[in-house]
């Protein structure tokens, strides 16, 4: 009887081209809680309110030492993110990138592990914790580049104001990144969603773009999500066991010539 793992390694074999879309849930395993189910911030301190940009429009200067100082959700979030450490997740898609199998990872999380892990070709587009970026012109800066002594900071490019990088609700997603998710979901014909419940948008359309042009949709998770139903494949455990299992499914298929990595 063949497994769901190897169901989906075939799958992932006969594929062109490979996209992930990750969520919390990939970090989950590093010491980060996710935002919703069981275990979620927001279920512990309810969903922020959906206007956080247009509040941080309104008086940048108490938005900025509201996250110097953080309280609630955010002081516990901000202390895990600046600890964490990538997991055998985040290690097994930067290996997948890196045999040529997944073309591209769009990743719902800031916390910066994809890139830690070694993957090179990843698109944030909730943006990082680790950056600054300009509203203006969307010049980003590593968090040491900046002086925070006057708040808000402004650019040194072009003396727009700057925020932090992470997308608020509320904030539209910046044209780059948007560009980058939108083109890569354009050329997938399979993707792989590891740890993400699918529910926020544009992200959560990615899948079913690629699922409405004929692709193919493999799921990771523990438990159900919303996209479960249009999923061809739902590998139902945690990313940390599942996804290594996953890439040495695909290495010995690679290993015994059963398929051609695409590049
Ligand atoms: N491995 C894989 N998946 C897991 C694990 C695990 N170890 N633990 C939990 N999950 C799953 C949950 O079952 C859930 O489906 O991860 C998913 C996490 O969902 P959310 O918390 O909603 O996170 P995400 O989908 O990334 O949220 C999207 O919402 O609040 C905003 O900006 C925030 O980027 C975030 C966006």
């Amino acid at each position: 009887m063949e497994t769901d793992i190897e169901r989906a390694g075939r799958l992932i074999l006969a594929s062109k081209y490979v996209v992930g879309l990750t969520g919390a849930g990939v970090s989950v395993e590093s010491g980060i809680r996710p935002f919703r189910g069981p275990g979620g911030l927001w279920t512990e301190y309810g969903e922020p309110p959906m206007d956080g940009y247009q509040r941080f429009l309104a008086n940048p200067k108490a938005d900025w030492e509201q996250r110097l100082k953080p309280g609630g959700y955010r002081r516990e979030l901000f202390e895990t993110l600046e600890v964490a450490e990538p997991n055998p997740a985040h290690n097994a898609l930067a290996e997948l990138e890196e045999l040529g199998i997944l073309r591209y990872l769009i990743t719902q999380n800031m916390d910066n592990l994809h890139r830690a892990a070694g993957s090179k070709k990843v698109a944030e587009i909730h943006g990082n914790f680790s950056k600054l970026r300009c509203i203006q012109c969307s010049s980003r800066y590593e968090r040491g580049e900046i002086s925070l002594e006057t708040l808000p900071p402004h650019c040194p490019r072009c003396g727009g104001m700057i925020k932090a990088d992470t997308v608020m609700f509320g904030e539209p997603i910046p044209l780059d990144v948007l560009r980058i998710c939108e083109e890569e979901t354009s050329q997938s014909d399979c993707m792989l969603l590891v740890g993400t419940s699918a529910f926020v948008y544009p992200a959560a359309g990615f899948p079913q773009e690629v699922k409405r042009r004929g692709g193919a949709l493999i799921e990771v998770d523990p438990y159900e999500t919303g996209l479960t139903p249009v999923c061809n494949i739902s590998l139902r455990g945690k990313a940390g066991e599942m996804l290594p299992r996953l890439l040495d499914c695909i290495k010995v298929k690679l290993h015994r010539g059963e398929a051609e990595p695409p590049i």
